[in-house]
């Protein structure tokens, strides 16, 4: 496995490839991120993972300083997942100049949920991920589903832009009990990790009442959400959406996928189940 840093040894390293995968993470990888890099060594071709915690997607007060970058420890496990090449690139080398022309998705789709608790969020991350196309060049660019929004900002802005790209989503990896994994799950504490466990209970809680027939989806979201702020946390949403969109639904035979954020101390978590 090559480790690359600049975008000249980068271009160099992929010329004439073909069938590239690609898999951007923002590094301290843990199992989840392993399984899309696996995901794509499956599909055949090179397989490209990129290292780089984005600026432009972290608003001022966010942790973009304190990230944790984990470079050698996530390419020692990189390499036995199935990786050929990293991408690490600098701050300097991916945004040489202030990144002033942006990418910006719909407000429909990326001023909601996530995009209304982080705004310019979206912006940020397509615009870092049109970048990174552009350097990679893929066939296919794997995104898990645990970001769900993100996935579907992104599948939205390949479809609009006509890139020649496949977005292929990747399973959500869980703890034992059931905690979605995160890479902000190592800012838990010992008592708050135990507490972690009730976001996802809390959205298996939401599938089975609306598998049961309930039909006031305002009602079911109102009750998960108290049900966290009893336990201490701060939700900022709990919200059943169509699949196809992430607005409400409209008919019975929806689609639906359940997605939540929630603050347990100071570390903001967020997770969803497809219904
Ligand atoms: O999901 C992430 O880790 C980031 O948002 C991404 C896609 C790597 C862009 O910085």
């Amino acid at each position: 496995m090559r480790v690359i840093h600049t975008v000249a040894e980068l271009r160099e390293a992929l010329a004439g490839a073909r069938g590239t995968t690609f898999v951007p993470t923002m590094g301290n990888l843990h199992e989840g991120h392993l399984s899309l890099v696996k995901q794509a060594r499956a599909l055949g071709g090179p397989v490209v993972a990129s290292i780089f915690v984005n600026r432009l997607q972290f608003a001022p007060h966010e942790d973009f300083g304190t990230y944790p970058r984990t470079l050698q420890r996530d390419c020692e496990l990189l390499a036995p997942a199935g990786c050929d090449i990293v991408f690490a690139p600098s701050e300097a080398e991916l945004y040489p100049e202030p990144q002033g022309y942006k990418v910006v998705p719909p407000p429909e789709l990326a001023d909601i949920l996530e995009g209304h608790f982080r705004p310019g969020f979206f912006t940020g991350v397509c615009t870092v991920v049109l970048k990174l196309f552009n350097l990679v060049q893929p066939a296919v660019a794997v995104f898990g589903k645990k970001d769900y929004q993100q996935l579907m900002v992104i599948r939205r802005m390949v479809q609009q832009l006509a890139l020649p790209v496949r977005v292929e989503a990747g399973d959500t990896t869980r703890a034992d009990d059931g905690l979605a994994l995160s890479s902000r799950n190592g800012y838990l504490s010992p008592e708050e990790r135990a507490e972690a466990v009730q976001l996802s209970r809390v959205l298996r809680g939401v599938r089975e009442s609306i598998v049961q027939g309930a039909g006031d989806h305002a009602a079911v979201e109102a009750q998960a959400m108290q049900h966290l702020a009893d336990r201490g946390w701060k939700p900022d949403y709990i919200a059943i959406r169509r699949r196809a969109d992430l607005q409400p639904a409209t008919s019975a035979g929806d689609a639906l996928v359940v997605l939540a954020a929630a603050k347990l101390g100071s570390t903001r978590l967020i997770d969803n189940l497809e219904i």
